[in-house]
């Protein structure tokens, strides 16, 4: 679906803004934070070819300067714009061991905590592939002033207020949910703002894609091998799609348009998978369901685990209702 007219992020949001359970403007300030580090992420992925930020951390550049990965500077660009814009007082980063208090007049007194993976699908940096920054935003559960604590932290995913991707693709995305849908804003460069261009997506409730790292089958439960066979030789109808680029942002982002199934399960090394509950699982399932899909672990809704460890892990299965269903029936 098209609309007419343009409207921008900042519009949306203003528009959606009495629709927020706290309509103090609080949230779309975080919202102008995000979009503002993301144009400038977006600008260093842009000319990563053509300047230093490729390659290892610790390596130095030709001028003898320490090189920093595009991981680095993203969290460093998304720290910079939440703290400046005041309205966030901590963050976990993906990047970051540990919690990251923001203890600034402004920010001590903000309720919101940010969860993020700034730079998701890295190894794809250097090769020129879809990479993404992943969000969530969740309120803090302690009184506002005071330090915030791990149990601030560690909440569950339907505790999130807000969840959202940017995805740096052929072009720059904005995508996200406040619980009200899911809505899209393509980067218009030429006057350097987002606007809506997929207003409230709809993942198909069948699909014909199925994306899973298929070099890691021999490591895999009987079920998923099982499910992973079911695709390649489904006589249902015409034989599943395998499309997997290995950044998690990109390859959602497809299966959430044409609908499909996104696995990363668990494998004889990694009994919990790969991927981080705080920082990919738990915005990715919410936009999921939100967008009309569901997201599990196999055995629990992602949303309802319970968070022990800023940088714990799942399995995750998530996409098209039926799809989903049908790799779960397998177990
Ligand atoms: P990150 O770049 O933030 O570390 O995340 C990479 C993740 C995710 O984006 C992707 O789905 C997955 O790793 C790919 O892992 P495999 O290479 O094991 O398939
Ligand atoms: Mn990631
Ligand atoms: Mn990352």
């Amino acid at each position: 679906m098209r609309t007419n007219k343009v409207i921008s992020l900042s519009q949306f949001i203003a528009d959606q803004q009495n629709k927020f359970p706290d309509a103090n403007g609080d949230l779309s300030k975080i919202f102008r934070d995000i979009k503002f580090a993301a144009k400038i992420v977006n600008r260093d992925v842009r000319k990563a070819g053509l300047v230093d930020i490729l390659g290892a951390f610790g390596t130095v550049n030709v001028q003898g300067e320490d090189v920093k990965k595009l991981d680095i500077i993203a969290n460093e660009e998304f720290k910079s714009s939440l703290t400046l814009g005041g309205d966030c007082c901590a963050i976990i980063s993906e990047e970051e061991e540990n919690i990251h208090h923001i203890e600034t007049t402004l920010n001590k007194d903000s309720k919101y905590i940010i969860a993020i993976d700034p730079l998701d699908g890295s190894s794809n940096i250097d090769v020129n592939a879809s990479i993404g920054t992943i969000f969530s935003v969740y309120k803090r559960k302690s009184p506002i002033g005071g330090p915030v604590t791990m149990d601030d932290v560690l909440q569950k995913g339907v505790n999130q207020v807000a969840a959202g991707y940017i995805i740096y693709g052929s072009s720059t995305m904005l995508v996200f949910t406040t619980g009200q849908g899911v809505n899209a804003f393509t980067l218009d460069s030429s006057i350097g703002d987002f606007c809506l261009s997929h207003p409230n997506i709809k993942i198909p409730t069948d699909g014909n894609i199925y994306s899973v790292n298929e070099g890691n089958y021999d490591q895999f439960e009987q079920s998923t091998k099982n499910y992973i066979d079911y695709c390649r030789n489904s006589m249902d109808k015409k034989p599943y799609s395998a499309r997997y680029i290995g950044s998690m942002v990109a390859d959602f982002h497809r299966n959430l348009l044409k609908g499909g199934i996104f696995i990363y399960p668990s494998t004889k090394d990694s009994p919990n998978g790969k991927l981080r509950l705080m920082f990919e699982s738990n915005p990715m399932a919410f936009i999921t369901e939100q967008a009309g899909g569901i997201a599990t672990t196999g055995d629990t809704r992602i949303l309802e685990l319970e968070p022990t460890e800023i940088h714990q892990r799942n399995p995750v299965i998530m996409g098209s209702s039926n799809m989903v269903r049908k790799a779960v029936s397998f177990r």
